[in-house]
């Protein structure tokens, strides 16, 4: 942060013009009784805007107009660095971004233009007093790098022939419209769109798509980790023999070792009612899982709620390719929740367990 004195050099006096004075008086009015100080900031932008730069008595005429201490105005006027303390070019006092993004695009050629077309040093006045420069810190405009700020207008994408364009420009009183010197929308792609140009993408017709993507379509069956082998149970219950379909039934055996339909939890014909629980609410379950617990016979959050160990072992060898998401996703656990009432307020962030 670089020392911010007053100019050695000052004028005797300053005055707002009628028409400045009739402006601040306006704006002095937007706060209330008691707190025209907050109009410290718009008052010195207009004196420098008359000025070109910020003078002690301008400080002090300020402070008076605002019923404050010289030394509030003063530590103000030195704290911001959009306050110029000493004069600057008469027809433009040019602001060189030199913060990376700028440097990287060129900003190192402007100032060099600025050196030996304007002044050798920064805030030095050009032989004629028409022009000052200094080198700011990001303009804020990276994405349009580099970039110069002359009063409130910015110059964008300069090269080193726009750059002396702009400089003539100002010199004759007809500088280039502010903006891109390179022909492109604002920030946009130069050379026209790259990415996001499919129409679709804009015309509403894939609002709420992404909720028809099958969760377990997003990652290959092969990406799901290998379940730890659950303890062996001494005694478990025999559970009815009911029928496993003969597809799913093929499918359980071609995955290894089987485990006893001794094991095979209570199944369902059907759904309660005929009003089976949305088993997608099981984290990690999506419509072909689920549909595949019906075939199996699971309707209800209550009857994976009181599977054991080895009950879920055995409907998990009835998965086929979504062995392991049983245990991996904790369904008896969330079941357990889920059965209680529970529901998730966000199905993609909150998760039962
Ligand atoms: S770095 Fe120059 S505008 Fe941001």
């Amino acid at each position: 942060m670089s020392v911010r004195r007053l100019h050695p050099e000052q004028p005797e006096s300053f005055a707002f013009t009628e028409e400045n004075a009739a402006y601040l008086q306006k704006v002095i009015a937007r706060y209330p009784e008691g707190r025209q100080a907050s109009a410290v900031i718009p008052a010195l932008m207009v004196a420098q805007s008359q000025e070109g730069w910020i003078s002690r008595p301008a400080i002090e005429t300020v402070a008076k107009l605002l019923d404050m201490p010289d030394i509030r105005v003063l530590e103000v006027a030195t704290f911001y660095t959009q306050f110029q303390l000493s004069p600057v070019g008469r027809k433009a006092h040019i602001q060189v971004c030199g913060t990376t993004p700028c440097r990287l695009r060129g900003a190192e050629e402007i100032i060099s233009i600025c050196k030996n077309r304007l002044a050798a040093h920064p805030f030095e006045l050009s032989a004629d007093g028409d022009f000052s420069w200094e080198e700011v810190e990001c303009s804020g405009a990276c994405v349009n790098a580099p970039v110069v700020t002359v009063g409130q207008d910015t110059y964008e994408d300069l090269t080193a022939e726009t750059f002396n364009a702009l400089i003539d420009g100002l010199t004759s009183g007809n500088p280039p419209a502010p903006g891109p010197q390179n022909g492109r929308f604002f920030s946009a792609p130069q050379g026209g769109d790259t990415a996001l140009t499919d129409g679709s993408l804009y015309d509403g017709s894939v609002v709420g798509k992404y909720r028809a993507f099958d969760r377990e379509e997003l990652a290959p069956p092969s990406a799901a980790p290998t379940p730890a082998a659950p303890p062996p149970v001494a005694a478990a219950k025999p559970a009815d023999e009911k029928p496993v379909p003969k597809a799913v039934e093929a499918q359980g055996q071609a995955d290894g070792e089987k485990v006893p339909d001794q094991h095979k939890p209570e199944l369902l014909d059907a759904a309660r009612e005929d009003k089976a629980d949305d088993l997608k609410l099981i984290y990690g379950v999506g419509p072909k899982l689920e549909e595949l617990l019906h075939k199996l016979g699971v309707y209800h959050f209550d009857q994976i709620a009181g599977w054991s160990e080895m009950n879920l072992r055995w409907i998990d060898q009835h998965l086929g390719s979504f062995r392991g998401r049983a245990f991996r996703d904790k369904w008896i656990e969330q079941s357990s929740k889920l059965a209680t009432g529970w529901r998730p307020s966000n199905k993609d962030g909150d998760k039962p367990v």
